[in-house]
């Protein structure tokens, strides 16, 4: 049986074209593998708390936290247990002002955890969340990719590479808002590239 978490990050909610497209997945990936257990986490419609000082130092632990330290630690501990447990991970990667949304921002911040998710060493830092395979979605207005522009999927591939996650497939739907032809081109090249995934794995 296939475990699978789901990171869901739009904020337009029924709008969503990531969302949409991440729900398209499951559904494929149900119908090879009906006994899948599939995790959705909806950053949106479940908002994680903005890392500050406080909770970046209860993160570290130590003796006296407060309530908000420990319910943050609780937190971080289980999205860390539902990406250890997962066989794969699929992430959606809107971009919004040319980054990632900060829904997702936040569950970056969790789970970037030194020593538990990554670690440095003397030849530089290695990501311990190892042996997973990834489909990120991306979703974009504009044409960003193979640009210097393309910095929502360039920082959510950065950062999950660098906690192990490296084995990353991309689904692309670009282009989104420059017209009708233009997005339905966009929308089922990621269509396409989901169902390769799914039907390669
Ligand atoms: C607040 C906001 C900011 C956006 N900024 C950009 C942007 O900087 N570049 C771009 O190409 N598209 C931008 N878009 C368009 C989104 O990338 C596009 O609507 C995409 O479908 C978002 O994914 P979603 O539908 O899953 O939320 C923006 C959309 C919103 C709502």
């Amino acid at each position: 049986m296939s475990k699978i978490l789901v990171v869901k990050s739009s904020i337009l909610g029924d709008y969503s074209k990531s969302s949409a497209l991440l729900d398209q997945f499951i559904e494929g990936w149900k119908q090879k593998d009906a006994s899948a257990s599939v995790v959705v986490r909806d950053l949106a419609a479940n908002p994680l708390p903005v890392l500050d000082g406080e909770i970046a130092f209860g993160l570290q632990g130590g003796d006296n936290l407060s309530d908000r330290q420990k319910a943050a630690r609780e937190l971080s501990e289980t999205l860390i247990e539902e990406l250890k447990s997962a066989d794969y991970v699929v992430v959606a990667v809107p971009m919004y002002n040319f980054g990632i949304p900060v829904q997702l921002k936040t569950w970056i911040d969790l789970v970037c955890r030194a020593g538990i998710t990554f670690s440095y060493t003397e030849t530089g830092p290695v990501g311990l969340i190892t042996g997973k395979k990834v489909l990120i979605v991306t979703t974009t207005g504009g044409a960003h990719r193979n640009t210097a522009t393309d910095l929502a999927l360039a920082h959510a591939q950065t950062v999950l590479g660098f906690i192990g996650l490296k084995d990353a497939t991309i689904a692309y739907a670009e282009a989104l808002n420059m017209g009708p032809d233009a997005a339905e081109r966009g929308l089922t090249e990621a269509q396409k590239a989901i169902q390769a995934f799914i039907a390669s794995h």
